[in-house]
């Protein structure tokens, strides 16, 4: 099963330019975390760029066109496709971004988990793709609201491509 996992704002903001993250919302790290634990993770350039180094136990794979890249301990592919192939006997992938690899992704990930941040960040330059309740079905969703840790609320949606 190929899963993308993302947290976006309510314009499909998944981050900026400079890396720096548009918001900060422990729980919902946490529970990303915690979700892709023991699965291989595909990242794309850029993100990794911004983490820098192999989140921990996970396999974590690196597409770029960059034939010389150091991917400083994850393993490095050169297409989405090559990624898939060095991982094809796990059974759960997750794919978490950003925008250039969700967009590739998107036809081919059966399940979508997806933070919805109640906030708009116009400073954004990655954003999740579209997707439609025609090939899409809400299987369930949990609300966590504000708190002295959180700013803005989310919703914790988990979607499956209808058969
Ligand atoms: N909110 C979230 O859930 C979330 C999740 C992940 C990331 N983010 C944010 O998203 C932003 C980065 O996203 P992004 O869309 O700009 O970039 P990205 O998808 O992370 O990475 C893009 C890079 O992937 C490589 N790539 C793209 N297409 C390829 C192909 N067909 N074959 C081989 N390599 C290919 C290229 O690397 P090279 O240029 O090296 O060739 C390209 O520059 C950051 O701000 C990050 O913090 C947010």
């Amino acid at each position: 099963m190929i899963i993308l996992a993302a947290a976006v704002g309510a314009n499909n903001e998944l981050g900026r330019e400079s890396g720096v993250p548009l918001w900060d919302l422990p729980d919902e790290y946490r529970r990303f975390r915690e979700s892709i634990v023991g699965h291989p993770i595909i990242i794309g350039r850029k993100s990794y760029d911004v983490i820098k180094e192999p989140l921990p136990n996970s396999l974590n794979i690196v597409v770029t066109r960059q034939k010389d890249y150091d991917g400083n301990g994850a393993t490095v592919a050169h297409s989405l496709q090559g990624a898939l192939d060095l991982v094809k006997s796990e059974p759960i992938i997750y794919i978490i971004g950003g925008g250039y690899i969700f967009e590739m992704a998107m036809d081919i990930a059966d399940r979508i988990e997806i933070s919805r941040i109640e906030g708009t960040f116009p400073d954004a330059t990655a954003f999740f793709p579209k997707f439609s309740t025609d090939d899409w079905q809400l299987i369930s969703t949990e609300r966590h609201g504000t708190d002295e840790r959180h700013k803005y609320a989310f919703n914790f949606e988990i979607w499956e491509r209808k058969k």
